[in-house]
């Protein structure tokens, strides 16, 4: 039942309000994409900013650990949470502005995010086709800058909305203020677990520049004949590559990339590739490169291991799956053997893209 029923509270008792409106000592195995099964004390569901507002201010709730819930895709629960989960579903997608170039789409936190990408390609605004089909929703996109396929949220982003947790201040922040890099922003830094996304702002392009320059997006075309793609066949050709490549967690609970891909020095690549032709590499300026996290996790020998109920995706061994009833301890301990032979075997450190509970 909605939140709208806290205005209600004045009247009614403390186990009145929660049978109504907050759900206590919930199952949280449907609501991650691992599907652990683990529970927290309280869940509320949030429908809009002011329903956010009243339970953030709410003197029952106010002391109580938080944690800010979208579509669960990239969260590792190792254990129940003792205090009160906020399930961000604000609904709504609006156009705010537009002219002959480019169109200013808003959108509640709680949209699911492959829904937004959908409508805008069916809009033919361009700018976030590539990022079809990533889980999870919109507001939790700006938390790590999603990306996929030579594209990322902070290349159409315009700016978003929330609310401080503590002071329930509403703050507005623009592109430059999130300090969006590969996976990272300012939300996973000095705003860590302190600020909730209720909106964001996106601007699109109607004459959309089409990019295809992902090496599979490329073969794809090829293969297809296609020599001027629409956004349309972007979002199809991306969506039947990632289908082929990744698991769907509803068959195999998983969270995507465990890891990020790890940037080095240029000068550890060299030496490194010295020892080991064949570790890709991408650019990320003059003297950085990204090198795939997969490629070193495969060369240690972890493709399609398996452990107990953990092991890593046959086809992508970045991606640990949840093979049974895995706690999260279990998946914890099995990404971090592979973190240390990762370390022992090429002296690269491997950081967490999942978030660990
Ligand atoms: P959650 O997992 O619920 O939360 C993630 C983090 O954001 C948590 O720290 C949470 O506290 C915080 N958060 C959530 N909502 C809000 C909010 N409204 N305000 C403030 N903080 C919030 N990611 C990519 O970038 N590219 C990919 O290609 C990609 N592919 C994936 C494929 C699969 C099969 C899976 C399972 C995941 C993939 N991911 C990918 C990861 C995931 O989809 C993204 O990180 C996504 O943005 C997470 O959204 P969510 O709503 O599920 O967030
Ligand atoms: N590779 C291997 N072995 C494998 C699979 C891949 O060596 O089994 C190597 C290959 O060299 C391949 C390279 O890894 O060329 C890249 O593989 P892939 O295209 O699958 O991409 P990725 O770098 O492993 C990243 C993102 C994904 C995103 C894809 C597509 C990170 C941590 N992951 O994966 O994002 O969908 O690129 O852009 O940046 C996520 O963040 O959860 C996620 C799934």
């Amino acid at each position: 039942m909605k939140y709208i029923l806290l205005n209600l509270k004045i009247e009614k008792s403390f186990e009145e309000k929660i049978y109504m409106s907050i759900k206590k000592n919930h199952s949280l195995k449907e609501l991650n994409t691992f599907g652990i099964d683990v529970k927290a004390n309280y869940l509320a569901e949030i429908f809009s900013v002011n329903e956010l507002k009243d339970v953030l201010k709410d003197s029952e709730f106010n002391n109580l650990p938080k944690l800010i819930l979208g579509g669960g895709s990239n969260i590792l629960f190792t254990k129940d949470f003792e205090g009160l989960i906020l399930k961000i579903s604000i609904p709504g997608i609006n156009i705010l502005d537009e002219n002959k170039e480019n169109v200013i789409v808003e959108s509640g936190a709680g949209v699911v995010w492959n829904d937004l990408v959908n409508y805008c390609v069916e809009k033919k605004f361009g700018g976030i086709e590539n990022l079809v089909l990533i889980p999870g929703t919109v507001g939790a996109a700006p938390i790590q800058n999603i990306g996929a396929y030579g594209q990322e949220l902070k290349d159409t982003f315009l700016e978003l909305s929330g609310v401080f947790l503590d002071s329930v201040d509403e703050k507005s922040f623009t592109n430059s203020e999130c300090k969006f890099s590969y996976r990272n922003s300012i939300f996973k830094n000095e705003l860590k677990d302190k600020f909730i996304v209720t909106s964001i702002k996106l601007r699109l392009k109607k004459n959309p520049e089409i990019n295809s320059s992902y090496k599979d997006i490329l073969d794809e075309l090829r293969k297809s004949n296609i020599s001027n793609p629409s956004i349309k066949d972007i979002s199809n050709i991306v969506a039947s590559i990632r289908r082929r490549k990744l698991p769907d967690p509803v068959e195999f609970g998983n969270a995507g990339s465990f890891f990020k891909n790890p940037v080095i020095s240029l000068t550890q690549f060299e030496e490194l590739n010295k020892k080991y032709p064949g570790l890709k590499s991408f650019p990320v300026d003059d003297r950085y490169v990204k090198i795939s996290a997969a490629w070193l996790i495969e060369k240690c020998g972890w493709k399609g291991k398996q452990s107990g109920n953990v092991g890593t995706y046959h086809n992508q061994p970045l991606v640990l799956i949840n093979y049974g009833n895995a706690t999260g301890s279990e998946v914890f301990e099995f990404a971090m053997e592979i973190k240390e032979s990762v370390q022992t075997k090429f002296g690269v450190t491997l950081q967490n893209e999942v978030n660990i509970i």
